[in-house]
C-alpha cells in the first residue's frame, strides 16, 4: 500500500513502461525508435493528436506569446530556484490556454529563468526554429550546432511521458476533479521538483565532480553507501532492469562526444558501472540500476545548461504528456479518491 506501489489507477494509450524487460512504448512506439529520430514536434503530435501522421505540433507562436508576457510575471522568474520559477510563473497563464501554448510557455520560462538567474537578459525566441534548437539559443544566446540541436531534440522526446509517475499522477488528480489544465500543470511541476522525481539530475552532476577519476569511483560509492546515502541517478520504482531511456540518452551524448566531452562520458560510464557491482553486493535481489537521470546529468551538462536548468528542461519536454494525460483524463477518467487508514487517537469514549 505504502507508494500505491502496483496500484493501477487509470486506463491509458500514452505510454507503456515495463519494468521487467527494460521497455518503454511511446503511444505504441518503442523509446528508441521515436527519441532521436522523429522530431519533437512530430512527438508532440503523436502525444496530443495521436498519430505521428498528423501535423507537426508548432510550438513556435506560443514560444512568441509566451515571451511577449515575461515582463509581466512580476517577480516569479526572479525566485532562486528554477522550479519555483515556473511554478509560480505557469499559475500565471489564463486557465483556458491551450496545450501547445502551455507547453511553449514552460520552455519560454525555463529559458528566461536560466539566464535571469545568471543576470543575463532572456532571450527572445524564433519561431520558425525548431523547439530544441530554439530552447538551446533561448539559454545560451547563440544558435546551437546541428549535434547539439538533435542531442536537445532526442533528449525531450526521451522524456516526453512515462507511465504513471508521480507527476502525471498529480496533474491526472486535479484533471479528475474537472479542474483546468493550467492547474493541472502547476501540480504536476510541484511534483516534478522534489529530489526523488525530477530533482536528480543535479545530484548526479555533484557526484561525478566528487568522485573525479574513473579509478576512484567504486571507493566513493562505497563510502556513500556506508554514510547511509543513496547513489544519485540509480534505482527506480518500476525498472527492474536497466533505465531503457538511458540507453537512448548515452547514445545522443555519443553523438556529442566530438565536442571533446568523451572523458566526462568517460567517468559517467565508470560511475555507472561501479554503482552497479557495489549496489548489487549490497542490497542482493533488488536490481539497481541507471535510471533516466543518470545519462540526463551528463547530457544537459554537455549541452552547457547550468545545473538549476535541468529540472525546468525536464518539465519543458513533460509538460506535452501532462497535457495529453489531463485530456485522457477529462475524457474518460472518474474522480480520483482514494481513502486512507486512520490510525490516529480516537476519544477515550469511543475506546
Ligand atoms: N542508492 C542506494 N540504495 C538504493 C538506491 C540508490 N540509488 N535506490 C534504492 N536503494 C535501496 C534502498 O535504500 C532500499 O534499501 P532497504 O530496503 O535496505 O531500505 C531498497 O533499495 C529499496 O528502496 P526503495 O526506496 O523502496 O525503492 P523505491 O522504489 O521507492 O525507490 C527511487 C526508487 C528512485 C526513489 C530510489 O531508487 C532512489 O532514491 N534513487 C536515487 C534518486 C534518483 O535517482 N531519483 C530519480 C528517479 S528517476
Amino acid at each position: 500500500m505504502d507508494g500505491l506501489e502496483g496500484v493501477i489507477v487509470a486506463e491509458t494509450t500514452t505510454s507503456a513502461v515495463d519494468g521487467e524487460a527494460g521497455e518503454l512504448l511511446l503511444r505504441g512506439w518503442p523509446v528508441s525508435e521515436l527519441a532521436g529520430v522523429i522530431p519533437f514536434e512530430r512527438v508532440a503530435s503523436l502525444f496530443l493528436h495521436g498519430s505521428v501522421d498528423a501535423p507537426p505540433v508548432d510550438l513556435g507562436p506560443g514560444r512568441a506569446a509566451a515571451f511577449e508576457r515575461i515582463d509581466r510575471l512580476g517577480g516569479a522568474l526572479d525566485l532562486a530556484d528554477g522550479m519555483d520559477a515556473l511554478r509560480a510563473s505557469v499559475a500565471q497563464l489564463d486557465s483556458a490556454t491551450a496545450a501547445p501554448e502551455l507547453a511553449a510557455a514552460v520552455a519560454v520560462f525555463a529559458a528566461a529563468w536560466s539566464r535571469r538567474s545568471r543576470g543575463l537578459a532572456p532571450v527572445p525566441p524564433d519561431p520558425t526554429s525548431s523547439h530544441a534548437a530554439d530552447y538551446l539559443r533561448m539559454v545560451h544566446d547563440r544558435a546551437p550546432s546541428a549535434d547539439e540541436a538533435a542531442a536537445m531534440d532526442a533528449y525531450f522526446a526521451t522524456v516526453v511521458d512515462h507511465g504513471m509517475n508521480a507527476s502525471t499522477f498529480a496533474a491526472r488528480v486535479v484533471a479528475s476533479t474537472e479542474s483546468d489544465r493550467v492547474s493541472a500543470i502547476v501540480a504536476a511541476i510541484g511534483a516534478l521538483k522534489g529530489r526523488l522525481h525530477g530533482g536528480a539530475p543535479g545530484p548526479v552532476l555533484d557526484m561525478l565532480d566528487a568522485v573525479g577519476e574513473p579509478e576512484a569511483a567504486e571507493a566513493w560509492i562505497r563510502a556513500a553507501l556506508a554514510r547511509g546515502e543513496r547513489v544519485m541517478g540509480m534505482g527506480h520504482r518500476v525498472y527492474r532492469v536497466r533505465d531503457p531511456r538511458a540507453a537512448v540518452l548515452e547514445r545522443a551524448l555519443e553523438g556529442l562526444a566530438d565536442r571533446g566531452d568523451d572523458a566526462r562520458l568517460a567517468l559517467a560510464r565508470a560511475v555507472e558501472r561501479a554503482a552497479e557491482r557495489v549496489l548489487a553486493a549490497d542490497k542482493p535481489g533488488r536490481a539497481i540500476r541507471a535510471n533516466v537521470e543518470f545519462y540526463t546529468a551528463t547530457l544537459l551538462e554537455a549541452l552547457g545548461l547550468p545545473r538549476g536548468s535541468f529540472t525546468p528542461t525536464f518539465a519543458s519536454a513533460r509538460v506535452i504528456g501532462w497535457c495529453a494525460h489531463y485530456d485522457e483524463q477529462r475524457a474518460s477518467g472518474r474522480l480520483i479518491r482514494p481513502r486512507s487508514r486512520y490510525v490516529g487517537p480516537r476519544p477515550a469514549s469511543a475506546a
